[in-house]
């Protein structure tokens, strides 16, 4: 419910409290197996909060956000459509504040997606409150790279000095 590429039925139901809760209470209906609700970059707390309270058992944040890109010479987008996702780096510390602040109004596990690059981005979601990381863009430029990622914050999870990294889950300290 929160894909910026689509005219319809992507990001649009899924930017208020009441259209998201809308599809999550209908997906809940129909079925007892875990539903994660992939959110969109906008109004993270309330969205969330409604989401949980409409019966989603995760969730991940974020997907792409808005952008535009325009050659300046042709005077067209650089893209198929005027609009498109913005991944990758760019969006990686937006996405570890609005993981932090889902953390902060849910209790049930987010993912955290956006810009992850090595180990220690991965370990910015978790410290944020992120239960698990998901790696997009990344994969695009190095398909070994979700193994590197991994390898990275096993070994920072080990420098921590803790048993579980479960511990380290919103270890963030302000
Ligand atoms: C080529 C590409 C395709 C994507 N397709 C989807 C998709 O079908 N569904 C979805 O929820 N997110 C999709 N995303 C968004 C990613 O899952 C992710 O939320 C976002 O790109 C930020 O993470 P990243 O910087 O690690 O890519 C796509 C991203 C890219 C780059």
């Amino acid at each position: 419910m929160s894909c910026p590429n689509l005219a319809a039925g992507g990001i649009a139901c899924g930017s208020t409290p009441e259209g998201a809760a809308e599809v999550m209470r209908a997906c809940r209906a129909v079925t007892d197996r875990p539903l994660f609700v992939k959110m969109a970059p906008v109004r993270v707390p309330e969205i969330a909060r409604a989401l949980e309270d409409a019966g989603a058992d995760g969730l991940t944040l974020i997907n792409s956000i808005s952008g535009m890109s325009i050659d300046v010479n042709t005077r067209q987008s650089k893209l198929s459509k005027p609009t498109g996702g913005l991944s990758g780096p760019l969006c990686h510390p937006i996405a570890v504040r609005m993981v932090w602040e889902a953390a902060r109004v849910v209790n049930i596990p987010i993912c955290g997606v956006g810009g992850i690059m090595s180990g220690e981005d991965a370990a910015e979601f978790i410290l944020a409150g992120a239960t698990c990381v998901s790696v997009g863009m990344a994969n695009l430029v190095d398909p070994a790279a979700s193994i590197r990622i991994l390898d990275e914050l096993t070994a920072w999870a080990e420098s921590q000095g803790v048993a579980d990294i479960n511990e380290l889950v919103g270890a963030l300290e302000w």
